[in-house]
């Protein structure tokens, strides 16, 4: 039975989709390798958003290939998802050692490949070419593999984005918006609710486009709120998320089903990218400073205790210090629990790669550097506040960093520490704060779980 390790780079949609690849493959007969030093085959899925990323999993794939010839000269490798999809061939004409590289329309035929390798009928395959129907593909789950039963679960409701914005590869590597039937995606989460997830992300890339094309506008309901209603009424389900929306997706529909629907947790990761409207425009992203200022006011008006986070590049070709300076004033006034903040990245056959005015190296260092001031002074604060107070949280098991701790979520989606155990998993469990770290909230079940 051939093992394999799955590496995963880049966002939450990778992680679901090397989960299902590995439960595919399990159901195939492959064994999970505790690391990739054993395994017989090590998979790298890839993200090409940033230039960082590509180079990582590049490096990573010539330690692999070193290691491989001299000491595991029969280890089959292979890159899989946003970077397979964009260079494709190229990878394999530069590294030829590789011996799979599969795109993000072609993750359901990862064990068919592997088998045809493992079995020397294939030398090397490169498979990116699109296929049609491939964003229902990814629906395998890995619960009942797991010694531990997760609590939480992602499901892909969509591949692909169609918005264009002139700096991001995503269009490119995931291809056109494609998504999944209301009842097919329904069904999924059925089962995991079944199997014990109390928790459900819905994943894509600008899920507020959910359905554009199959759901047409119902009652002033847009797919994606038709989509939330239908995942809400299932039993057992306790909480509802979705990531990543787009700015323009947040019509009145959406904000009503924050108020609507108990499920949907009060959290939102909403992409600003900037502050200044000229940068917004040379973005191509679809709205204007004071929409996305109205789009918070109203989430807190439906929801006070709502927590906000977002996506902030620094150093777009051509930004000026006036309009970094509009970035900064727009987190300070909408203060974010917490911002993702890039350095602009050149990516090949993106408009922002050929505009005039590509910034210097040290302006999107330095910028980054008092935007991260800002936003973490204003998370601690923000942050600080809960002190004292008492929240709900789900909890999700051991903390990863110290397992002596137990960690779970609140609705408004901030990490609490406490010192619990095995049979508090999967519960829903009232804390009273004490103190907090980076980013971080330590809880006291004792005072009001009595
Ligand atoms: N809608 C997707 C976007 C994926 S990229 C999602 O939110 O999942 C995630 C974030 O990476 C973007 O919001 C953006 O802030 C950043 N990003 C994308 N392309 C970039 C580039 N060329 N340089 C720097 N950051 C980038
Ligand atoms: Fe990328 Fe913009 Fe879509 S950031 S994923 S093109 S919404």
């Amino acid at each position: 039975m051939p093992s394999v390790f799955i590496k995963t780079y880049g966002c939450q949609m990778n992680e679901r989709d090397s989960e299902a690849v590995a439960a595919q493959l399990v159901a195939k007969g492959y064994s999970l390798a505790p690391s990739e030093a054993i395994a017989d085959v090590v998979l790298l899925n890839t993200c090409s958003v940033r230039d960082f990323a590509e180079q990582k999993a590049i490096n990573k794939m010539k330690n692999l290939i070193g290691t491989a010839r001299n000491e595991r000269r029969s280890q089959v490798v292979g890159f899989m998802g946003c970077m397979a999809q964009s260079r494709g061939q190229e990878l394999v004409d530069k590294l030829p050692d590789v011996d799979l590289v599969l795109g993000t329309q072609k993750f359901h035929r990862a064990a068919e490949y592997l088998d045809a390798i493992l079995a020397g009928k294939r030398e090397q395959i490169v498979d990116v070419a699109a296929e049609e129907k491939s964003e229902a593909t990814i629906r395998e789950h890995l619960l009942n593999g797991k010694s531990n039963k997760s609590v939480s679960a992602f499901v892909s409701i969509m591949q692909g984005c169609n918005q264009y914005c002139t700096f991001c590869i995503v269009p490119y590597t995931r291809g056109e918006e494609r998504s999944r039937t209301i009842p097919d995606i329904v069904a999924e989460c059925r089962e995991l609710v079944a199997g014990g997830v109390k928790e459900i992300t819905l994943l894509g890339q600008i899920v507020t486009s959910y359905g554009k094309r199959d759901y047409p506008l119902h009652d002033g309901k847009s797919g994606f709120v038709q989509l939330l209603e239908a995942v809400h009424e299932i039993a057992g389900l306790q909480r509802i998320r979705f990531t990543s929306p787009h700015p323009k997706g947040y019509g009145d529909d959406l904000v009503e089903a924050y108020a609507r629907l108990p499920k949907l947790c009060e959290s939102a990761h909403i992409p600003l990218q900037s502050g200044s409207d000229r940068i917004l425009k040379l973005m191509h992203r679809g709205y204007t400073r004071e929409r996305f200022l109205a789009i918070a006011k109203k989430l807190r008006a439906a929801k006070p205790n709502i927590g906000l986070t977002t996506d902030i590049i620094v150093g777009f070709p051509g930004e000026t210090e006036e309009d970094f300076a509009e970035t900064l004033s727009l987190c300070r006034e909408v203060e974010f629990d917490n911002a993702y903040i890039f350095k602009y990245s050149e990516r090949r056959d993106t408009p922002a790669a050929i505009m005039p005015d590509q910034l210097p190296q040290e302006i999107r260092e330095e910028r980054n550097h008092r935007l991260l001031e800002t936003v973490n002074e204003i998370g601690k604060r923000k942050y600080d506040s809960f002190i004292g107070q008492q929240v709900q949280i789900l909890v999700e098991g051991p903390s990863k960093k110290n397992a002596a701790r137990f960690t779970g979520r609140t609705r408004c989606n901030r990490i609490v520490l406490f010192d619990g155990s095995e049979r508090h998993r999967g519960e829903l469990m009232d804390l009273k704060i004490t103190r907090t770290g980076s980013f971080t909230l330590y809880g006291d079940p004792a005072i009001v779980n009595l």
